[in-house]
């Protein structure tokens, strides 16, 4: 709308600054924009099983599916063409694989393994990168190995059963090992382990500051992790997992893991989180990820569908903070859509949709 002078009015505020003045206009808000996601801040979180198919659907998180490899192997050919530069593979096993210390995370025919090798054969260029953690390997869900009486998790029998993981990804072709279990030490274990069999080259993107949180839900389903803390006696994930309420603790964690030699420091949840990746953001120069969680993404899904929010504004919207926090990239499960959004947008870019 073209700006004219309007005569009959005087303001009646005197005002020397007008912000609404930049906002007029897509173009000019274009030009203002401050933060901007781009396809390649963005890693997909990727759901494996066994078999010759079809994929299953998750059915809480509408749009995800559990992939067997042929189909995994499709799907990163298409995120690779959209500019999704990387993946973060998950397994889910069937029941009669797991034991009591995830025996099915190791070696070289794991489903993992067998899918990095997959993967990297089709799309080399496409950043592989491992969940490093025994929760969709274990009888009981938890991360790691419990102690003799089930009250408490292993921590150091466990980092070293992390290493074998992280190793037979690395042997398997894996460009990054990311540590979900909030193990103390795994960091700095699991790197030395690395280094010693000559993979100095394979990075370690550390779930620094992952909280216990109730929206992990969804992925629970999906990993079929879900009965954590009902099987094997009164071990909690709150024993690993940081507490919501501290700040303090999670920099501290992240810190520490910086200290032990990971390439990239990560946030857990996102968007509850947001003070954390600022905070942390202000006291590392390394990269930041952040993991936009199943529960968060679950959430945008089920309100949408209530007809309660618009599905693709606040999609990018929440998206846009996890950046503007202070995130490098973000794990999450809008990657696809979003990378494919950003094809189709108008001139302004994505950011028209979240901005407009
Ligand atoms: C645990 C792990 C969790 C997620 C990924 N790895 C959380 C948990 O079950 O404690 C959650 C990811 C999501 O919710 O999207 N190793």
């Amino acid at each position: 709308m073209p700006t004219r002078p309007d005569s009959a009015r005087r303001p009646a505020l005197s005002l020397p600054r007008r912000l609404r003045r930049l906002r007029r206009t897509a173009s000019l808000r274009a030009l203002v924009e401050e933060t901007v996601l781009r396809p390649a801040d963005l890693i997909a979180p990727l759901f494996v099983i066994e078999g010759e198919g079809p994929a299953e659907e998750i059915a809480s998180m509408p749009g995800q599916r559990r992939l067997p490899l042929a189909d995994l192997v499709a799907e990163c050919r298409e995120l690779w063409a959209l500019g999704i530069p990387a993946v973060d593979l998950f397994a889910k096993v069937p029941e009669e694989a797991k034991d009591a210390v995830g025996s099915a995370a190791l070696g070289a025919d794991s489903l993992i393994a067998r899918a990095v090798r997959a993967v990297k054969a089709a799309v080399p260029e496409l950043t592989v990168i491992t969940d490093i953690a025994l929760d969709p390997y274990t009888t009981h869900g938890h991360d790691g190995l419990l102690t003799a009486d089930g009250c408490d998790v292993d921590n150091d029998r466990t980092v070293e059963q992390l290493i074998a993981m992280a190793l037979a990804h690395a042997r398997a072709g894996a460009d990054m090992v990311a540590p979900s279990d909030m193990m103390d030490g795994r960091i700095g274990a699991i790197r030395a382990a690395l280094d010693a069999e000559g993979f100095m080259q394979v990075g370690l993107l550390a779930y620094s500051a992952k909280f216990a949180s109730g929206f992990y839900g969804p992925f629970r389903e999906a990993v079929g992790s879900g009965k954590v803390g009902t099987v094997a006696g009164p071990a909690d994930k709150k024993s690993y997992q940081l507490n919501p309420a501290n700040r303090r603790e999670a920099i501290e964690e992240a810190l520490l893991d910086e200290a032990e030699g990971a390439d990239i420091l990560m946030v857990k949840p996102a968007g509850l989180y947001l003070d954390i990746i600022r905070d942390l953001r202000e006291r590392t120069r390394l990269p930041l990820a952040a993991y936009q969680i199943s529960g968060e993404y679950a959430q945008i899904h089920a309100a949408a569908r209530l007809g309660w929010i618009d599905y693709a504004t606040c999609r990018d919207e929440s998206l846009l903070a996890i950046k503007r926090a202070g995130a490098d990239m973000i794990l999450t499960y809008f990657a696809k859509e979003v990378a494919t959004a950003a094809r189709v947008s108008d001139r302004w870019g994505l950011l028209a949709t979240a901005g407009a």
